[in-house]
């Protein structure tokens, strides 16, 4: 059965103090509203939907670099839940199969949480995600009997006794998408807030004879994002929840509680993470790749058998084949290295290709940036680049070339060829005792005039 997803994420987040729209706040290096699109995506949707208010611009890009096929609506006035959820009428009140709303600010929910949801369907006509709330707050209520949902009250509208349940509305709902779009049409705003709820579709399909049911999930699913601090909670919850999984997964994190994981971070199994590590967006490890200690990674590959760091930094574009080492204070950009190439120590390697087995000198530079236009350095297989190499790109250095230490390189260096780019060494014989004598007179004359 066809699946549509409607998100909803159009308010403004008041409680975030920012000007930023609540649901770009990032989680795991990736805006909130990526992890509600991932949860969405465990149901393989055929459309998904984006309401948008509030920052609308920024939440469309937002939303298309996540999903572009996904659908960008605009709420120009956040009237309420249901008022949203009808935005997306035009696009999916026609749709065959089920529409599944869920919240721009609620990143958490698994994927057997949804797929329950979609069960439970079979049984009733519109079934909401509830969940035994610790602390109640100001959550909507479930009136409920067994699975069975009578009404949803919120908050502001309850009375003391309902406001006693602790059976809490995630805001996750789930229908039929012409029945849904048909209730949402239906809604009235005669509340305590003025607004549309979305919750109150539950009473009017009763009223059409149709069944409401629930199903729960823990609440460590539902928690929503409202404040900053929340944001750091759900921050918490989500590196505890990847660390377990990447030792679920086979690979070592020595230290777990101090490694740091992206939305989209993939490691191999057997891989091995050091204490300190923080992984941006875009990151792979493969399969037996050892990062060590205190190293930031963003954007690159590391393949089979690599090594990096203690202290690293690969950022984007950066491409480890097999059997790479890169080593200490070393930081590559956009560079592809090719099997088993080391780059040890103190290096810049950015905009540049290096062939397999080539070993990097310590303190070289690619220098790609000429202030304006970045440029591109190409060194072949199996050469030796000499320590303190200056690689003034353009340029490249052919297979089986050798720099020597100190060179800068302005010049193409043909395969086999030594180049060295250094001033000539010259040596004066026995001059060094007396510029130390030298020395030792100007020390004494400028202590004496003290
Ligand atoms: C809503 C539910 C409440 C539930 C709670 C769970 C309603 C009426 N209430 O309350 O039962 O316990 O969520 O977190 O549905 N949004 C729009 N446009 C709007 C209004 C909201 O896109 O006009 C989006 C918000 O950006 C947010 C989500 O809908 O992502 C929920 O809105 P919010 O105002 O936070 O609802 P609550 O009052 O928390
Ligand atoms: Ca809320």
């Amino acid at each position: 059965m066809p699946v549509s997803l409607v998100i909803l994420a159009a308010g403004q987040g008041t409680r975030m103090n920012s000007e930023r729209p609540k649901v770009l706040h990032h989680i795991a290096a990736a805006p909130m509203l990526h992890h509600a699109m991932q949860a969405g995506q465990a149901l393989s949707p055929d459309r998904v939907v984006v309401v948008a208010g509030h920052g609308a611009e920024a939440v469309r890009k937002a939303a298309l670099a996540f999903d572009d096929t996904c659908e960008v609506v605009v709420q120009a006035e956040q009237l309420g839940t249901g008022h949203a959820v009808a935005q997306a009428a035009p696009l999916l009140a026609g749709a065959a199969g089920d529409t599944v709303v869920l919240y721009g600010d609620t990143p958490f929910i698994r994927a057997e949480t949804l797929e329950a949801m979609l069960l439970a369907r079979a049984r009733h006509a519109v079934v909401v995600l509830g969940f035994e709330a610790r602390d109640p707050g100001r959550y909507g209520r479930l009136i409920a009997e067994g699975d069975a949902l009578h009404r949803i009250v919120e908050y502001k509208d309850a009375t003391d006794e309902e406001r006693a349940i602790t059976l809490c509305n995630s805001g996750v709902i789930c229908a039929d998408s012409a029945t849904l779009f048909d209730l949402v049409a239906a809604l009235g705003n005669d509340n305590a807030a003025g607004e549309y709820y979305l919750t109150d579709i539950v009473e009017l399909a009763r009223a059409r004879s149709l069944s409401a049911g629930v199903v729960t999930c823990p609440e460590a699913e539902t928690m929503g994002i409202n404040t900053r601090a929340q944001l750091a909670e759900a921050e918490a919850a989500f590196q505890s929840r990847a660390r377990a999984e990447a030792l679920e997964n086979g690979v070592t994190l020595t230290a777990p509680e101090t490694v740091f994981f992206a939305l989209d971070t993939h490691i191999g199994r057997d891989a091995i993470i050091g204490a300190n590590v923080v992984f941006g967006p875009g990151v792979t490890i493969e399969s037996e790749a050892e990062i060590l200690a205190f190293c930031h990674l963003t954007g690159c590959h590391v393949s089979r058998g690599a090594s990096v760091g203690p202290f690293a930094r690969l950022r984007p574009g950066a491409e480890l084949a097999e059997d790479v080492h890169v080593g200490n204070f070393v930081e590559i950009k956009n560079a592809i290295l090719d099997e088993g190439v080391k780059v040890g120590h103190l290096t810049y390697l950015g905009d540049a290709d290096v062939g397999e087995f080539t070993n990097i000198g310590a303190g070289t530079v690619t220098c790609n940036y000429d202030g304006v236009n970045k440029h591109r350095t190409r060194i072949g297989k199996r050469a030796f680049i000499g320590s303190d190499t200056m690689l003034v790109a353009p340029v490249s250095v052919g297979d089986g070339a050798m720099t020597g230490s100190g060179s800068v390189i302005t010049q193409d260096v043909p395969g086999d060829a030594v180049a060295l780019g250094r001033a000539k060494q010259v040596n004066k014989p026995g001059l060094a005792p007396k510029l130390f004598d030298m020395y030792k007179e100007i020390k004494a004359k400028r202590q004496k005039g003290a």
